[in-house]
């Protein structure tokens, strides 16, 4: 069965979804996107991917390409359509095309863009037995909190990470740990403590992590938004990685140097069954 693509309002084949060489997005970056997961044909923590597609919208002020209501029911078309069970839709606006010209005409139309993928998300192997990741440099513009298309520094990470024998990068600005190339990290200090970082202009504000702050608070267990060190995280008693692509994915080194025990720990597997249950309970709802 052929993938079924949104483009502009339109359901067509992958083969015959096309957009002008001089979309905005293809040509500047200038444009935002959005993951969400699905897990048994229904989307999780969605209402918080389309708060924050809104927000990096009006951010770069990019009009909404269509109400939110026909967004989720294109989402849900789509799903339906490529009889997704478990993988992600995947969203992307770019502020439209017109000649290259930095400056942009006040009457752009967006470019609205979506399809679905499928990924194993619940119980693999990183879910099992925990990923490595490597530190890199972080050389990211100054608005990470928007969730561009330009994701070149991305790349970059996960290849030098991939080089490492990773399979992720966290990335380091002066000393501190900033976030994941497609995820948000976390430590567990010695003390028992839940670490990650607070939401700024330096980081993507997570949706995974919103919902496990949520779940940490309401099952009393402790959590401190602060910066962290590089050093702080080679020395935690446990590390673990949030995004919608990897749920919650424990990390069991960091640039070489074992955390904890090796392997998974008991605070990190006690969020990972929290958030995938309530995680469900929310999608089976919908
Ligand atoms: N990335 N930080 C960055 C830089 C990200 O790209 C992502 C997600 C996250 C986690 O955000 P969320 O929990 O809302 O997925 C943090 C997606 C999955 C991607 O680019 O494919």
């Amino acid at each position: 069965m052929p993938r079924t693509i949104y483009i502009n309002g339109r359901y067509v084949p992958e083969s015959e979804a096309q957009i002008s060489i001089f979309d905005r997005g293809f040509l500047f970056g200038d444009g935002i996107y959005e993951v969400s997961a699905v897990i048994g044909g229904r989307m999780i923590d969605n209402d918080l991917h389309l708060d924050r597609l809104e927000r990096s919208l009006s951010e770069l002020g990019i009009p909404m390409p269509v109400s939110r209501d026909d967004i989720v029911a294109m989402q849900n078309s789509l799903i339906a359509r490529n009889e997704l069970n478990e993988g992600v839709v995947y969203l992307q606006v770019t502020r439209g095309s017109e000649d290259r010209n930095f400056d942009y005409g006040d009457a752009l139309k967006p470019n609205f863009i979506a399809f679905t993928q499928v990924k194993k998300l619940v119980d693999t192997n990183a879910h099992r037995t925990g990923v490595k990741v490597a530190l890199v440099d972080d050389i990211r513009w100054g608005r990470r909190d928007i969730k561009t298309v330009m994701l070149l520094a991305q790349v970059q990470a996960k290849r030098e990470a991939k080089a490492q024998g990773c399979s992720e990068a966290w990335m380091v600005q002066d000393g501190f740990i900033t976030e994941g190339a497609s995820s948000t990290a976390f430590i567990i200090t010695q003390a028992g403590k839940i670490i990650t970082r607070p939401n700024s202009r330096a980081t993507l504000p997570g949706c995974t992590r919103l919902a496990v702050l949520q779940v940490a608070a309401d099952h009393g267990l402790q959590v401190e938004e602060r910066l962290f060190t590089a050093d702080e995280a080679r020395l935690a008693r446990e590390a673990f990685l949030t995004s919608a692509s990897s749920l919650v994915t424990p990390v069991i080194e960091i640039s070489g140097h074992r955390i904890g025990e090796g392997r998974p720990g008991p605070v990190t597997r006690r969020i990972q069954e929290i958030y995938l249950n309530l995680a469900l309970d929310r999608a089976a709802v919908q």
